[in-house]
């Protein structure tokens, strides 16, 4: 029970990846605050950690964007007001605002350039910016943000990488500021098999899996247990960093 009685707070917790989170932190003791864009998906997460074989702590679920300040912002307040604190904020929302993933630069649209940087940082800034004055008052505080591999470099991700690297730099800028008591990491997964694999031609599916050492595709449940190590007490003597979970793929030139 590495996060017993801790309150865990998970973006995006309606998709396979933030639920994979979701569900390692409740099977490790956690309260959880689950907030998703989809009220269909977030029911359908909720629906699974309360057939949790092992039991659950409590659960606040809302449907919420929140690259919407105002959205983020009441439901931090709500969070806290519910559980009087939250321990740790997993920052899991994220993605490219288009159809096809791979364009190159000179045909990216401006409106998939701003939706690409809004849906990587703006709920990420909008959560800490709710949640990390508990915390910091607390002297206790872990954030995971889920970065890519790709903020390395990726041919046809300039948006995608760019975004990226400004969450591992917001990450190290987040790990200077609000030392010593808040721990701020990122995690940069490599391809997982979410709805973002399924949706990508097979070709290039199969060209990302021979390109890691493993051969094969992540799973959010890779990505979980690198979420559960860097939210517990475990990674006490850890911040500023950037974790792969890639499978040894490193993009970039
Ligand atoms: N899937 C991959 O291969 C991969 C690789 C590297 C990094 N990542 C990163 O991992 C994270 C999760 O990606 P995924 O592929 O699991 O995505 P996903 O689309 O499968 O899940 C993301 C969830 O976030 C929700 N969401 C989207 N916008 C939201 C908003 N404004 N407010 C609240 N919820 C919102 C969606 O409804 C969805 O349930 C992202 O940050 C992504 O960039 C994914």
């Amino acid at each position: 029970m590495r996060l017993k009685d801790k309150v865990a707070f998970i973006s995006g917790a309606g998709g396979p990846m933030g639920l994979a989170i979701a569900r390692r932190m409740a099977e490790e003791g956690a309260h959880l605050v689950m907030t998703d864009i989809s009220g269909s998906r977030l029911d359908a997460a909720v629906a699974e950690i309360e057939a949790l074989p092992g039991g659950h702590g409590k659960v606040l679920a809302r449907r919420a964007s929140v690259i919407v300040q105002t959205e983020a912002a009441n439901l931090c307040a709500e969070a806290l007001q519910t559980f009087g604190r939250v321990d740790v904020l997993v920052n899991v929302v994220g993605g490219i605002a288009d159809k096809v993933f791979y364009r190159p630069f000179l045909e990216i649209s401006e409106a998939r350039w701003a939706g690409t940087f809004d849906v990587n940082l703006s709920g990420t800034r909008y959560l800490t910016r709710g949640l990390a004055p508990a915390m910091l008052a607390n002297r206790y505080g872990r954030i995971v943000n889920i970065a890519s591999v790709d903020f390395a470099g990726e041919w046809g991700h300039a948006d995608y990488s760019a975004s990226k690297a400004a969450v591992v730099s917001l990450t190290k800028v987040l790990a200077m500021e609000f030392a010593p008591h808040v721990t701020v990491n990122c995690i940069a997964p490599g391809i997982i098999n979410t709805r973002a694999a399924d949706a990508m031609d097979p070709e290039k599916r199969a060209e990302l899996k021979n390109r890691n050492l493993l051969k094969r595709l992540g799973e959010p449940i890779d990505v979980a247990h690198a979420a559960l190590f860097l939210g517990c007490d475990e990674a006490a003597f850890i911040t500023g960093e950037v974790m792969s979970v890639s499978g040894g793929i490193w993009p970039g030139l």
